[in-house]
């Protein structure tokens, strides 16, 4: 079995360039099908998600190999149009092949994604998005079959704004006759970064990052070279692991403005935070105070995926946070494991209410999901004694080497198999 092993009480100091986002890699691996040419991801995380996505791209019969820290994707051969169940079940975001995979082949079938951790993952608005661009999309058996040769520029219109949807939309919409306006799409940076790379394809793409973005279909694409931004919730880890042990760090390569509901949050409970100039620095010398209620929302309000590494942060701090998971349903499954560690939350429904206590205990736990489990690392690092983390491949979705990077920052954490 392998776990994360982490040895409590010393606290963390020295700097660290965060790695590339998933967020934007997952969307941009699905777009590279719309180039049926060479594309080079600079700074592509070494992920369980990107294996997952490179899984995907070569049973479409495309090719891809690492150099160095980029990611060569070659699409020119498109053998299948079809991805199957084990692997949709492998990662539910696998959905965002589905508007590539349909601008490029006219065709697209691929089992439901199902739920996970966190969840009901529901993909109806993906769906109405497809069928809004003039696709037929069959849902039966629990598989997705979407025919469209001619897709037609038009106004989408999300009902909400979804991150996945808003990115199936542009990609389908790179395929259609015409405009296609995305009304109420979602803002995320991750999804500018998705706009940037299909522009250096010769796509042309605009308005990523506000409610309304507007595409005009068919353009002739080419292969390209792009470098992904930095993951601003591995970011917001690193930030809340010093502010959960204590010390001072600085973050190297991180665009400020895409976590500063975090950092207005940490900075709240007490944390010194200097940004600027391509990064972060953090610094932490006194007890974490409670703060204002944190409420998850769509960005740029304050991100559901950093939800559980803030609330880890604030275990110990003087004071009650009270937190409201508007996002997802299930997303306080961490919680049940830092109880474990003597943390006192209690859940009502989409609220949890951190009480800090004055200290924790280190024990075994066990990862429920990428972010909780990050959590229940960020909690070891304040707790006495040894706390190790099991089902740590969660973790390893979305997270190179969590181990490695917070013993970069002075921690005692260690990866090891029994
Ligand atoms: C993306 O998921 C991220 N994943 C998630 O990060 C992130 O938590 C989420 O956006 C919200 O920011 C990737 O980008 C790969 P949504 P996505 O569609 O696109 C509902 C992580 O930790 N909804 O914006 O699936 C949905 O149920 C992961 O890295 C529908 O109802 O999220 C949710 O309540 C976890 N119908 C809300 O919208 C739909 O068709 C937001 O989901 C689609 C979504």
């Amino acid at each position: 079995m392998e776990l994360i092993s982490v040895e409590g009480g010393r606290s963390l100091s020295g700097q660290l360039t965060v790695q590339g986002a998933k967020n934007s890699v997952l969307p941009i691996l699905a777009a590279t099908i719309l180039s049926g040419d060479v594309c080079r991801i600079c700074g592509c995380p070494r992920l369980r998600d990107v294996d997952t996505a490179v899984e995907i791209l070569q049973h479409l019969g495309c090719r891809a190999h690492w150099a160095g820290g980029d990611l060569v994707v070659d699409t020119t051969q498109l053998t299948s149009s079809e991805i199957p169940e084990e692997l949709m079940r492998k990662m539910r975001s696998s959905v965002m092949f589905l508007g590539a995979i349909l601008a490029r082949c006219g065709r697209a079938d691929m089992s439901y994604p199902g739920g996970c951790e966190l969840g009901p993952r529901p993909i109806d608005l993906h769906l109405a998005a497809l069928r809004t661009l003039g696709a037929e999309v069959r849902e039966e058996g629990g598989n997705i079959h979407c025919r469209g040769s001619s897709l037609q520029g038009t106004e989408v219109v999300l009902n909400l704004p979804s991150v996945g949807a808003t990115e199936n939309a542009i990609l389908a919409a790179c395929g259609a006759e015409g405009v296609t306006t995305v009304s109420n799409a979602a803002r995320e940076p991750e999804i500018v970064d998705l706009q940037d790379f299909l522009n250096k394809l010769g796509a042309r793409v605009q308005g990523a990052g506000t409610s309304t973005v507007v595409v005009e279909g068919k353009q002739p694409l080419h292969g390209c070279e792009h470098r992904v931004i930095s993951d601003r919730i591995v970011a917001a880890t690193y930030l809340a692991a010093a502010a959960a042990a204590g010390g001072d760090i600085r973050l190297e390569g991180v665009d400020w403005r895409h976590l500063s509901t975090v950092t207005n949050a940490l900075g709240a409970a007490g944390c010194r935070i200097q940004s600027g100039d391509g990064g972060i620095r953090l610094q932490c010398r006194e007890p974490l105070r409670g703060i204002h209620p944190v409420r998850t929302s769509p960005y740029p309000g304050f991100p559901t995926d950093a939800q559980a590494v803030l609330m880890a942060a604030l275990l110990r701090s003087r004071g009650t946070t009270v937190f409201v998971e508007n996002m997802f349903e299930n997303r306080y499954r961490h919680v049940a494991e830092l109880l474990r560690l003597g943390a006192d939350v209690r859940i009502e429904g989409r609220v949890a209410v951190v009480c800090g206590v004055s200290r924790l205990q280190g024990a075994r736990v066990r990862a429920t999901d990428l972010r909780g489990g990050a959590a229940l690392v960020l909690a070891g690092l304040q707790a006495e004694g040894t706390t190790q983390v099991e089902a740590i491949h969660h973790i390893e979705r979305g997270y190179e080497d969590l181990p490695g990077d917070l013993v970069q920052l002075g921690a005692c954490v260690r990866r090891i198999v029994t």
